[in-house]
């Protein structure tokens, strides 16, 4: 174990461990009263949503940057109207946020997965996606990596979104705010429906997201300390980790072949120029 200071000047210490998650040690069920379950001794979480309630849950741990690897199986069938958020979030007003949240649609009709980043409480930074794959039939692995310079969201580690460190033209980037990990089942038939054009079908409830295989090489906070671990294969190459020329090519294709909305594209919404961060890169 060796102590040293990151570019943030938090003091981290660096510990070696291969990260077996068990949900009974990482998460607690918060909503739902009894809608959200853990099973197969911790190794299997699933939401459910009814008529009556959603359900969510949380990460026990705050962390300070990390590779955080979650498997998830959507809603099947008619998911028209549930909305299956994945998150990090801060704490208070001027919290920082990564979003991905799964928009479910009629049966064979796709999923729209919508990201967004927020830093101290400004967001409005959405890119939307189809997937290249029916995200209802299997797991899949939804990943953030957030270090210092980049934020970048991946499917089955395929590149889909990255959000740089750019504070030197003013953009504010999360980077000392620890953040939860948060996950929750809803119903959102009023917007997520394109504008509530179609209603959750309550005769297929209750509806159920199943999760597995959560991964985090990441920097734990607590007590103003973070304590960063790794899977040794990976040897905390996240906390430095850039798009290598295989995965920007990955990302353009996913861009050009997936993505249905994109905020920096929408010249109608900033008709005094775009944000920024869309202009910066
Ligand atoms: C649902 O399917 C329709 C038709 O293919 C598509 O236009 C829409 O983007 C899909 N997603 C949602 C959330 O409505």
């Amino acid at each position: 174990m060796r102590t040293v200071g990151l570019i943030v000047s938090i003091l981290v210490s660096f510990v070696l461990v291969a990260s077996a998650a068990n949900f009974y040690h990482e998460f607690d069920v918060t909503w739902g009263d009894g809608r959200g379950k853990i099973l197969n001794n911790g190794q299997l979480l699933t939401l459910t949503m009814d008529k009556f309630s959603g359900s969510g849950f949380q990460s026990k741990n705050e962390y300070l940057f990390g590779k955080i690897d979650m498997q998830l199986k959507l809603v099947p069938g008619n998911s028209a109207g549930t909305v299956t958020a994945y998150y990090l979030r801060s704490q208070g007003s001027s919290w920082d946020e990564i979003d991905f949240e799964f928009l479910g649609n009629l049966s064979g009709q796709p999923y729209i997965v919508h990201t967004n980043v927020f830093s101290q409480g400004k967001g409005d930074r959405e890119q939307q996606f189809y997937l290249w794959f029916d995200p209802t039939k299997d797991f899949h692995t939804y990943s953030v990596l957030w270090n210092p310079q980049r934020i970048i969201l991946s499917v089955d580690g395929i590149p889909i979104r990255e959000f740089k460190n750019l504070e030197s033209t003013g953009v504010p980037f999360p980077k000392n705010q620890p953040m939860r990990i948060y996950s929750s089942l809803w119903n959102a038939d009023d917007w997520a429906t394109r504008g509530g054009l179609i209603k959750t079908d309550w005769s297929k409830a209750p509806f159920t997201a199943s999760y597995r295989n959560f991964k985090a090489d990441a920097c734990v906070w607590s007590s103003g300390k973070s304590s960063c671990s790794s899977s040794s294969r990976s040897r905390y190459t996240w906390l430095t980790q850039e798009l290598d020329i295989t995965s920007q090519q990955r990302l353009k294709w996913v861009q050009k072949n997936y993505m249905i909305y994109n905020y920096c594209r929408d010249t109608k919404r900033y008709p005094q120029g775009l944000p920024k961060e869309c202009t910066a890169q």
